[in-house]
Parts: structure tokens; C-alpha cells; sequence
């Protein structure tokens, strides 16, 4: 079984909450989300292995460590996993993006599937999905089964906020894909949304309600 790892950071907890707040603007919003993003990568890339070269520096010679060439890749989920790409960006300036448009259905709370553009060698990258919202669970075990079927292999998924339903379909659909997030919540309620939650991401982030 896949882990779940919470970014127990004591910012990362501060701004989430800012996050929540009904009265935060959607410039704040914005603003915040990106922050978090950030804080949430420096703790994904924890892992990431290095290698030892050399280096001058102004007084010696000196073995010191890189990143181990790895090549890295951003699966946004549109729309509001957008919000978080910059933030995450920051940190791993190199990575190729890649976009999966999924909306999900208000009746049906399925996944429907309109937009999919990757960078041609994604299966050769390590990959984080980055999405604000785990709700059902729905959009992102399709987002993992999407890059699947292109035979992507080395997945994360990175999301602030998860409902404990949505995390257990997920980890049944992809017990090979780890789940970083900032909160675990309670609850879905009765339309899929999450317990307490932050809202509709999509909404708040681009000020469409
Ligand atoms: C939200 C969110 C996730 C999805 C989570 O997107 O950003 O993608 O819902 O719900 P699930 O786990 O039940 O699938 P939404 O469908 O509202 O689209 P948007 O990002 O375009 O607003
Ligand atoms: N999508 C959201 O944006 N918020 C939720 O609470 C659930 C799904």
C-alpha cells in the first residue's frame, strides 16, 4: 500500500488555514496556495538522490553534491491544480510540464476527461501530480490512469487538502503511487465536497463564483 505523508510543517499549516478562511480573498488565495505548493515540494523532493562532484571554490578544491541528473515532471490537473505549478516550479526549475484537463461531473462526481497534453518522454520522467483537491478520489486516480497508459511508472501525488474516502479509493486504484498532503480532513458531504475543507478550489483560485 501506498504511503500517506502529511507536510506537518508548522507553515505549511499556517497558510492552510489562511487558505480555509471564507473571508480570504481570491488574491490571497492565490498568493497562499503558491506558498504552500512550495513548501510542499521542498518536503517531495526530500528523496531525491544525489551525486558527488567537484568544485573550486575562491579557497579550495572541494567534493561537494548535486542532484543526480534526475529528470523530473509536473502533471498539473486543470483547472486548479494550475494554481500550484508555479509554487513547485520554484524549486525544480527544470521540470517539464505536462497538463491533464478533468472536470468532475456535478451529477455523477465522475471524471470526465477534455484535455491531455504530456511531454513526449514523460514515461522516462519521475512525475508529480499536483492537484489541490482529493475528494472521491475520482480525477486523480484517472489522472494516474492516464499517464499509466503511456507507461509513466515513478508517481507522486501532491494535494493540499484530502477526505479520507478519497484516499482510500486511491490507494486501492494505485498502491504504488505515494500521497503527500497538507491536511487529512474529516468527511465528504452529500454533493462530494470535502469536511471542512476549503471550498471549491477551482473557484476560489480563478474567481469564477
Ligand atoms: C476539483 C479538484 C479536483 C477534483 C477533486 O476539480 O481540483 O480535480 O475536483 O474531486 P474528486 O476527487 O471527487 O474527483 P473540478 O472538477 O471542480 O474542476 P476544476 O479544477 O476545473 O474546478
Ligand atoms: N473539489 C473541490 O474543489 N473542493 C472539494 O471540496 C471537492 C472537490
Amino acid at each position: 500500500m501506498s504511503k500517506v505523508i502529511i507536510c506537518d510543517h508548522p507553515l505549511i499549516q499556517h497558510k492552510l488555514t489562511l487558505i480555509r478562511d471564507k473571508r480570504t480573498t481570491t488574491k490571497e488565495f492565490r498568493e497562499l496556495v503558491d506558498e504552500v505548493a512550495t513548501l510542499m515540494a521542498y518536503e517531495i523532493t526530500r528523496e531525491l538522490r544525489l551525486q558527488t562532484i567537484t568544485v573550486e571554490t575562491p579557497v579550495a578544491k572541494t567534493e561537494t553534491k548535486v542532484i543526480a541528473g534526475r529528470m523530473l515532471g509536473l502533471i498539473p490537473i486543470l483547472r486548479a491544480g494550475l494554481g500550484m505549478v508555479d509554487g513547485v516550479v520554484k524549486l525544480i526549475p527544470g521540470a517539464k510540464i505536462g497538463h491533464v484537463g478533468l472536470f468532475r461531473d456535478p451529477e455523477t462526481l465522475q471524471p470526465v476527461e477534455y484535455y491531455t497534453k504530456l511531454p513526449t518522454d514523460v514515461h522516462e520522467r519521475e512525475l508529480i501530480i499536483i492537484d489541490p483537491m482529493l475528494a472521491t478520489g475520482g480525477s486523480a486516480i484517472a489522472a494516474v490512469d492516464a499517464l499509466k497508459k503511456r507507461n509513466c511508472t515513478q508517481m507522486k501525488l501532491m494535494c493540499l487538502i484530502a477526505a479520507p474516502e478519497g484516499v482510500k479509493l486511491f490507494q486501492e486504484a494505485h498502491p504504488d503511487v505515494d500521497i503527500y498532503l497538507a491536511a487529512l480532513d474529516e468527511r465528504l458531504d452529500d454533493h462530494g465536497y470535502i469536511v471542512p475543507g476549503l471550498g471549491d478550489a477551482g473557484d476560489r483560485l480563478f474567481g469564477t463564483k
